[in-house]
């Protein structure tokens, strides 16, 4: 997909989703350098590895996972919105490093709450807008985060710097439980297993990205 074509799909997804796609603009380059330093810094042990994406979107991440894969690899994405999946069908078939993985990604139109996988990860990347989902939502999802996740496993996901404090100053009774709950439930997440927190400036808007690590058998 062109550049122009890519911020098309993904403002028009906005407008129609706004809950599940999360931003107006696909993550820059930037920020997905950050979400795959984990990947990027593996041992140089020729161990194949498993790769989750969960929300790949237009596929700004995923540009930046694939060049990492070994040909023995398994590079699974799950993506809600059908949409954006078809698109990134497409974009992985014509992906000279896609193709050549031994087994075929594939990309699971489904929520990740309701992704039947079965074997962990040992690395899950994550951008799903957190802050915009119900308290269930946040509360199944956080859990999927730790079961996908392999004995010293290492999964990031970003969220927008400052976000969840400015729309709680500003939002009525409900709202304001409502995000004191994802803020609470994704403060447990990274005091249980939070190993890092890189800012990233160069994104629209700005971001953090957080890291998670399993904790090893
Ligand atoms: C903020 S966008 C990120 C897109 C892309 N990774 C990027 O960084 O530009 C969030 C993505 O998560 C997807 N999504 C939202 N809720 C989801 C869920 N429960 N399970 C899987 N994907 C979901 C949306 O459809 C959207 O593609």
């Amino acid at each position: 997909m062109s550049h122009l074509r890519e911020h098309a799909a993904f403002f028009r997804e906005f407008h129609q989703r706004f809950e599940t796609t999360g931003s107006i603009v696909p993550s820059s380059r930037f920020l997905a350098a950050a979400m795959v330093r984990p990947l990027a810094a593996r041992a140089a042990d020729g161990r194949a590895v498993r790769v989750l994406e969960i929300g790949p979107g237009t596929g700004a991440v995923t540009r930046a996972i694939l060049p990492l894969l070994g040909v023995d690899d398994r590079f699974d994405l799950v993506e809600l919105n059908a949409v954006f999946a078809d698109h990134l069908r497409g974009d992985l078939a014509a992906s000279a490093h896609a193709r050549r993985l031994a087994s075929p990604s594939i990309v699971h139109t489904v929520a990740l709450q309701d992704f039947a996988g079965v074997e962990p990860y040992d690395y899950v990347i994550s951008s799903l807008p957190l802050n915009n989902f119900p308290v269930e939502t946040v509360d199944e999802v956080c859990a999927a985060y730790v079961r996908f996740l392999a004995p010293g496993g290492e999964l990031t996901y970003f969220e927008y710097m400052f976000v969840r404090a400015v729309r709680m100053r500003l939002a009525s009774r409900a709202e304001r439980a409502r995000l004191v709950h994802v803020d609470r439930t994704i403060g447990d997440l990274v005091a249980r297993l939070g190993v890092g927190r890189e800012a990233v400036l160069a994104n629209v808007p700005p971001a953090f990205v957080q890291r998670l690590r399993h904790p090893s058998p």
